[in-house]
């Protein structure tokens, strides 16, 4: 038979922990970009190569993500006439015998595929991604002894379903009832330790700089701790409460040029508080909090019921009398759920009866927290993209005092008093902005001209600063 010669890069020396280590538990990661999906892919392709028969398991969250992390690159590394890909079954078989099979589990019934199933090596790809329940199902599927390695392997971020799970038996390392502390082991790689990365892709690494401090923390330096107390510690409603805080989000009120664009953000509260909000933008795309109206659905100990109508009758009339808001185009954007119709008429039906329009807002959670964050950053002169007038007191109260989720940890606590942060959260996601940096980058690994220039650090440092027309025209 014909050799064929298969060339696999150097592992990082955090990858070739990852691929000598033997518990029956390996964790791997812990932070982004470390080379974690690229350490399974090749993990798995040597174990098929060297125990003839094998089978093995890779799951994700979702197949989409499973073909573009590991079955399209798997296919570009292993050659045909060492192992097959049949899509129909999702399966690679190689010519010993040995197969990877891939799996997803994003709802309870995916599970379903797992029932029976037996494996004899597992890879959980972005692990904390996955409950803990179903993560300890799939571990189900690990088969009684037959000679070959038994092993299950996960690679994670800090954040997650299952951060506190993951977090528990690699980190902290408490163990419960039949579980072994010496079958559990961890190898921490962070994306300095990803050669590879840093060198190809510098952009990477200044996408996570530029990360609000919390995810910074979990995602650039690979900390468990830090998803616990205030949600939006970056908000700074009265800066004289800081040691180290000289600028404020909160401003006094001022009049509103004509030509700035106006929004109006939504979300309407089931039984709950619902919450609107009237943004103005400048002409540098910095967005201004400057009318809101907050009120109870739910006939509260005091006050009054906000009925659908009412709101929405309150709403045109503060658009058709206010003069910041009174004959000027309104772009609406809203809870997706308003359109939902279950009793007869959608919260949104009631709102253009009374003239109030909206587009269904984006109700990612994770992305739009991370544009509200994106937001509230201040720049190195101090300048934030998102103000709040002095007058909106719903956002100034219930913004503080919202707090990280204990289970889903990167996300705030829906027991809390969130519905002007969800609302903030659609307008946000209606304009999305790129993430300032924090000050001081690394300016030659952020600058993507070093990748083609082959000079000493020093020099393109320099060579960056020279005017413009000097290096277009120059050496
Ligand atoms: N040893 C290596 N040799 C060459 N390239 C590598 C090596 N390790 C990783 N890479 C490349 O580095 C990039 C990032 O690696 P990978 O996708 O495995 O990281 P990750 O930790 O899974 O990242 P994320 O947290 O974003 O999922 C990929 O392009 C991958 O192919
Ligand atoms: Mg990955």
């Amino acid at each position: 038979m014909e050799q064929v010669s298969i060339t696999i890069p150097e592992p990082n020396d955090k990858q070739k922990l990852f691929l000598a280590d033997q518990h029956r538990h390996v964790a791997y990661g812990g932070a982004r970009g470390g080379g974690k999906s690229w350490a399974v892919r090749v993990k798995a392709f040597l174990l098929s190569m060297c125990w003839p028969g094998i089978k093995i398991l890779i799951v994700r969250r979702t197949y989409k993500e499973l073909i573009n992390n590991h079955i399209v690159p798997l296919q570009a590394m292993i050659p045909r006439e060492v192992a097959r890909y049949n899509k129909t079954d999702k399966v690679f078989t190689f010519s010993n015998g040995s197969t990877i099979w891939f799996g997803y589990c994003a709802n309870d019934s995916d599970l379903d595929q797992y029932q029976g199933a037996e494996y004899d090596v597992i890879f959980i790809d972005e692990a904390t991604q996955l409950k803990e329940e179903w993560i300890k199902k799939i571990n189900l599927a690990v088969r009684q002894p037959n000679g070959m390695p038994k092993r299950t392997y996960y690679t994670c971020n800090p954040g997650g379903v299952s951060h506190n799970y993951i977090k528990r038996l690699f980190i902290t390392r408490q163990y419960e009832d039949k579980e072994i502390p010496e079958n559990y082991s961890f190898t921490q790689a962070l994306v300095q330790d990803n050669k590879a990365m840093m060198e190809n892709n510098p952009e990477y690494v200044a996408e996570l700089e530029a990360l609000p401090p919390k995810l910074r923390e979990a995602w650039l330096y690979g900390s468990w701790d830090i998803f616990e107390g205030q949600f939006f510690e970056d908000f700074v409603d009265r800066p004289e409460h800081y040691k180290d805080r000289t600028f404020t989000h909160v401003i006094d009120p001022f009049e509103i040029p004509d030509n700035w664009k106006i929004y109006r953000s939504f979300d309407w509260g089931y039984a709950k508080p619902f919450s609107c909000g009237w943004w103005a933008i400048d002409t540098d795309g910095v967005a201004y909090r400057i009318l809101e109206l907050y009120g109870c659905t739910q006939t509260p100990n005091e006050g009054v019921k906000w009925t659908p109508d009412k709101v929405f009758s309150e709403i045109h009339r503060i658009e058709t009398e206010h003069r910041w808001l009174k004959d000027k185009k309104i772009i609406g954007v809203a809870d997706p759920a308003i359109w939902d119709a279950e009793t007869g008429e959608s919260i949104a039906e009631v709102a253009a009866r009374h003239y109030v329009h909206f587009s269904p807002g984006d109700n990612k959670r994770l992305p739009g927290w991370l544009q509200v964050h994106y937001r509230l950053a201040f720049d190195e002169n101090g300048f934030p993209m998102m103000y709040i007038f002095s007058n909106c007191k719903a956002f100034i109260r219930t913004i503080p005092m919202l707090l990280y989720d204990e289970h889903k940890v990167e996300d705030l606590d829906t027991d809390g008093e969130d519905h002007v942060a969800d609302e903030v959260r659609y307008f946000c996601m209606s304009r999305p902005i790129k993430p300032r940096m924090a000050p001081a980058p690394d300016e030659y690994a952020t600058n993507p001209m070093n990748l083609f220039l082959d000079i000493p650090k020093a020099d393109v440092m320099s060579a960056t600063k020279r005017p413009r027309m000097e290096i277009i025209g120059g050496d």
